[in-house]
């Protein structure tokens, strides 16, 4: 162990002539082992990510989301990793979860098993005692995890990283599982990527010649802009200044499909008016590339047995507008609908009375989990959604057919049982 540690001691680095990285005289105490093992781990971690990035140093972060929480992603070797952390670890800046594999009260209600949900439980229970709030969401700014303009945060979630960069101008990587963890253990994260100025410029010009409207419609868009992009960053122009909803739908869409964890947007996202439209590249969206990102998202299957709602996880404001649709009616027998939200969305939804609305309409609202990170593979075969990264996994992952449509479209389909 001792031998591991001081491998990435910061005289190795800057000898070995790859990374640059400098660390403070606390922070390779931290290495050698003075905060203990998880920090010991985490902070070689952060290193090797920053050698082989080539930051010079660690930057302190405002909070952490961590994605990669659901026991069927992790299995037994993740919850192995994580309860062997959760022995000395504790994190030092706000952190969040993403996602479980179930409702972790009410598992039961969503058909998931009482073995899979000891598992899930036990994955929750170790990061509860590392101190992370076990809120289990893919939208954390929506419920208190809020970074302000300029913050550097280390989030894992992809939806919620392209958000934060894009709408609140956060300035966060695409970090994965360990690496958001280390961070958190530690409070800082190797200063490179999207935590320097010159990579957040945009690097090819989008221009929206087409309508856009629905949620559905957002995540169209995101489907033909992550297909065109490269990887490059947009600079989007002709988009009308719109909601939360529709951004976080259309950011999830665009990392889902290709595109990268941040967009600029004229005269919306924050960022934009720092920059002009890039010379190069520039990609046209019209009525036409519309069309085709909507037939490459529906499949021909017209019998739907899942409508899944809530990716990612619903706002109070779209969980109304689910409500008042669902109010008086029934989903028809043989269909499942599934409304996934944070549970303190939950909380303000239950005092409202729209949880009510849906569930005598038949309808299951999904707490900390979704219909992605969930167990279902197997159980449905055809799903209709609003939402383009939800189409994405399920056809992916669970092997559905998918349709895609704004929310009047997916109720009448689980009222129906048709996709019309
Ligand atoms: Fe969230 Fe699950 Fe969609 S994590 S972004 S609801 S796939």
């Amino acid at each position: 162990m001792q031998q591991a540690e001081h491998f990435y001691s910061s005289s190795y680095i800057l000898n070995k002539g790859v990374g640059k990285l400098i660390l403070t005289e606390d922070e390779q105490a931290i290495l050698d082992g003075s905060g203990g093992n998880a920090a010991a781990k985490s902070m070689k971690i952060l290193v090797a990510l920053g050698e082989i990035y080539g930051a010079e140093k660690l930057i302190p972060i405002s909070s952490v989301q961590i994605a990669g929480v659901s026991y069927d992603n992790l299995g037994d070797a993740g919850l192995d990793y994580l309860a062997e952390l959760a022995r000395d670890g504790v994190v030092r800046v706000l952190t969040t979860l993403n996602p479980a594999g179930m409702d972790m009260r009410d598992w039961r209600k969503l058909g998931i098993s009482d073995e899979f949900a000891l598992k899930q439980k036990k994955v929750v229970e170790a990061f509860a005692k590392m101190g992370v709030i076990t809120t289990c969401t893919c939208t954390p700014y929506l419920i208190g995890n809020l970074p302000a303009f300029g913050d550097h945060i280390a989030w894992s979630e992809s939806s919620a990283v392209t958000f934060a960069n894009s709408v609140l101008g956060a300035r966060s990587n695409r970090e994965g599982g360990p690496s958001a963890i280390a961070a958190a253990m530690i409070g800082k994260t190797p200063a490179y990527g999207l935590h320097l100025d010159e990579n957040r410029k945009p690097t090819f010009t989008v221009k929206v010649k087409t309508k856009v409207e629905s949620l559905s419609d957002w995540g169209a868009l995101g489907y033909a802009l992550g297909n065109a992009s490269e990887g490059k960053i947009p600079y989007i122009m002709g988009l009308p200044h719109t909601s939360v909803d529709n951004l976080k739908s259309f950011g999830a869409s665009v990392i889902t499909y290709g595109g990268s964890p941040l967009y600029h947007i004229q005269g919306v996202t924050p960022e934009a008016s720092e920059y002009k439209a890039p010379e190069g590249k520039t990609v046209d969206i019209t009525d036409d590339e519309m069309k085709k990102a909507y037939k490459a998202l529906n499949d021909d299957a017209a019998d739907v047995d899942f409508v899944s709602l809530g990716c990612p996880h619903a706002s109070i404001q779209e969980i109304a507008e689910i409500a008042g649709f669902l109010k008086g009616k029934k989903v028809k027998d043989g269909v499942e609908l599934w409304v996934a939200t944070a549970r303190p969305t939950k909380a303000i939804a239950d005092e409202q009375g729209y949880i009510k609305i849906i569930e005598d309409a038949g309808g299951k609202v999904a707490t900390d989990t979704c219909m992605v990170v969930a167990p279902i593979k197997g159980r449905f075969k055809v799903m209709a959604t609003t939402s383009a990264k939800a189409c994405f996994y399920a056809r992916g992952k669970n092997k559905n057919q998918v349709h895609i449509g704004d929310f009047e479209k997916c109720l009448n389909a689980a009222v129906s049982g048709r996709w019309n």
